[in-house]
């Protein structure tokens, strides 16, 4: 088996649809396209897939991170992981952690300060991989999913800014 990792590929339909699929069958939350649509054309380098090089191009997308990277408050760049799945049958081979580490080291370089992410407080199996990568348990949020399942919002700490109330940053958006 030989696996691709690469970007999104922004015009490639079959790829769109390969990763809403992925999704929708793996993910309890049900995402409309226009959630697909704000993640993949806004920040269309921040969506990594993984391909099966073996499989038919209709059916190869085995594994996909979604992210974006915005101004929190003014005052520091926070990247967000929406969504991240990887195929049942290529689970356990360190995939959705090449996927993971890719998309931090893309958001290091846009110079986020933080990278935060929900998942939900039964998922042991996320929370257990991003804890192993330096993500802590920040928030519990009740009944957060549409299933009312609660979720934990979990940061990862980049940059000192991450660890000062946004009360005490200055507004980044303007250049002193
Ligand atoms: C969560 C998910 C992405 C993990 O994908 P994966 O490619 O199997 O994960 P990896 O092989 O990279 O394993 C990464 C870490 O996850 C944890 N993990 C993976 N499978 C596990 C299992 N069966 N039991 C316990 N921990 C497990 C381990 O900490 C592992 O690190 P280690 O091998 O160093 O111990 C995958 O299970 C999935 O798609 N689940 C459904 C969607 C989902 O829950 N997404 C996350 C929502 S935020």
């Amino acid at each position: 088996m030989v696996l691709k990792y690469q970007s999104l590929d922004i015009g490639n339909q079959s790829q769109f649809k390969q990763i809403k699929t992925l999704v929708d069958n793996d993910l309890s939350e049900p995402y409309s396209v226009w959630v697909y649509r704000f993640f993949l054309n806004n920040w269309p380098g921040l969506t990594y897939i993984v391909i099966d090089t073996e499989l038919e191009e209709e059916k190869n997308v085995i594994g996909c991170i979604i992210c974006k990277n915005e101004l929190h408050r003014n005052t520091r760049r926070r990247g967000y992981i929406g969504m991240l799945v990887v195929n049942n049958e290529y689970r356990g081979q360190g995939i959705a952690k090449n996927l993971v580490k890719t998309a931090i080291n893309k958001m290091k370089n846009e110079q986020c300060d933080e990278i935060m992410l929900e998942t939900e407080v039964s998922n042991t199996i996320a929370i257990k991989l991003y804890e192993n990568m330096g993500f802590l348990k920040m928030k519990r949020l009740f009944r957060y999913y549409l299933n009312e399942g609660d979720a934990y919002r979990l940061i990862l700490p980049l940059t000192e800014k991450s660890c000062i109330r946004s009360t005490f940053l200055g507004d980044a958006s303007i250049d002193i």
